[in-house]
């Protein structure tokens, strides 16, 4: 194995971890909180939303965040972060997603977070909306197919982006918005599967996101022009299955329908493949008055994503494979190892996906998720506490970060990198938390008992390393 004793990565790169306020605050009805969508998914997109609330929901309490987010916080600078990813709980801040007054109590808490954050030089960036729609906007006006959910939400990109100006500088307007595609209630409020509402409906949410998306896009720049706005998007390039061109097209056209959302973002319309698309299934897309320009004028800073895995695509009905427990799917690589959650591990498929975003868009990139959900045994530590012998994530994340350190060699620009739960915290998909992906074990089981003790595992020295190196630490090898 060839080593690297240089490091690729720019003086000033940014480092740190992604959280979600939903997976790790708990608390969920505390400081006058409203419910989100969240706590009607107790077993998150495995089972169909339930009525109300359920006392098996973990995420009620989630790694009590809420109350001990200065102890992790100090962790995570004691690792050297320098940048830290989290949401804002929007049902924090409008209970019911309708109000016209904000929930101060819910404001506060975000400002003493931010607090914490100053006071380690590290820099906040905040995703306005986690998969966390407020339920009432869901249940009462049937989420984002309602356009009136892009007035409630410019009202509460405006009141965070008043309230934190200065503070905060980064933000993200819709974590993964491509995934509503495939889960129209996690990712837009919409409480149906994709086949029962149809793609008008989709596409006609995806549009108000999009105007939404624009909108604070607007308002972030007018307020304060050096904050910097990025969408995110989840990112899962596609390899054909096999040399057939039927094959290849099927891959293009499954990239291309994930890309149609950040190629609005950036270039501030429509791209041919998704003009297409409507015209052949009779999507007509209801625009505004100003929405087009709108898009047009208020484009993106950056381009932010998370990347687990990459997937194929064949033209083969019979080869058609729904994937295992993530979001969007894919056929199944049979070159690729694949996690304990039968995600497919592909570090180069990370150097891949970002020549293609910086081809295609020439707009700075940000890594905001990538990690390993994994299951973690607690040992004895040698200096008589306990610790995860975690050598698995070590090398994934190594794995990873040497591959964005050759993207960057490729002539990609990059501005920085968070991995995906830097403390243990409640997964997404299947609501468990033991699908851990943390530098920081945390003592909670399935079955809710634990005592919410924080434990360092290997992984967190490792990750120190590497950023106190700005990358130089990192292995790997590089295909020709
Ligand atoms: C992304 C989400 O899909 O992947 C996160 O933005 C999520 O919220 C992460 O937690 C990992 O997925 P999971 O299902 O393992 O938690």
């Amino acid at each position: 194995m060839a080593e690297q004793q240089s490091t690729a990565f720019p003086e000033g790169f940014l480092w740190g971890g992604a959280i979600a306020a939903n997976q790790v605050e708990g608390a969920f009805t505390d400081g006058g909180k409203g419910l989100s969508i969240q706590d009607v998914m107790p077993h998150g997109i495995q089972t169909p939303p339930t009525v109300g609330p359920t006392a098996d929901n973990l995420k009620q309490e989630g790694i009590d965040f809420y109350h001990r987010y200065a102890e992790d916080i100090a962790l995570f600078a004691e690792m050297g972060f320098t940048v830290f990813r989290f949401s804002i709980a929007w049902s924090r801040i409008f209970p019911n997603g309708d109000e016209t007054e904000p929930n101060e109590e819910g404001l506060a808490f975000y400002d003493r977070v931010l607090d914490e954050l100053e006071k380690y030089g590290i820099e906040p960036m905040v995703t306005m909306s986690h998969y966390e729609t407020p339920l009432h906007l869901a249940r009462e006006y049937g989420g984002w197919r309602n356009r009136k959910l892009v007035g409630f939400f410019e009202r509460y990109a405006r009141t965070i982006l008043q309230r934190y100006a200065g503070r905060v500088r980064y933000w993200l307007t819709f974590n993964e918005i491509n995934s509503i595609l495939h889960e129209p209630f996690l990712s837009g409020g919409i409480e149906a599967r994709p086949e029962e509402i149809g793609d008008q409906v989709l596409y006609q949410a995806i549009h108000h996101e999009m105007v939404a998306s624009a909108l604070a896009t607007r308002i972030a720049h007018e307020i304060d022009p050096d904050n910097r706005v990025g969408c995110m998007i989840l990112a899962v390039p596609r390899y054909p299955l096999t040399p057939d061109p039927r094959d290849v097209r099927r891959a293009q056209w499954e990239t291309q329908r994930d890309l149609i959302f950040a190629d609005i973002h950036t270039r501030g319309e429509y791209p041919h493949s998704a003009l297409r698309y409507f015209r052949d299934n009779g999507i007509t897309i209801d625009f505004a008055d100003g929405d087009a320009q709108l898009l047009r004028e208020h484009t993106v800073d950056f381009v932010s994503f998370s990347y687990y895995m990459s997937a194929c695509a064949t033209a083969d009905p019979e080869k058609q494979n729904p994937g295992e427990g993530n979001i969007i799917g894919g056929v199944p690589n049979p070159l690729l190892p694949r996690s304990e959650w039968g995600w497919q591990i592909d570090p180069l498929g990370l150097r891949i996906i970002m020549n293609t975003f910086w081809d295609r868009w020439n707009k700075p990139l940000f890594i905001v998720e990538n990690g390993l959900g994994a299951k973690d045994v607690l040992i004895d530590a040698p200096d008589g506490g306990r610790t995860v012998a975690d050598d698995y994530r070590i090398t994934y994340l190594n794995d990873h970060l040497y591959q964005v350190g050759e993207a960057i060699r490729d002539g990609v620009e990059v501005w920085g990198y968070t991995t995906w739960g830097p403390i243990d915290l409640v997964s997404a998909a299947t609501a468990q938390m033991s699908k851990r992906y943390g530098f920081i074990y945390v003592d909670r089981g399935d079955d809710g008992g634990g005592t919410l003790e924080r434990y360092k595992k290997a992984s967190f020295d490792w990750y120190a390393d590497v950023i106190a190196t700005n990358g130089a630490s990192l292995r790997g090898d590089t295909p020709k």
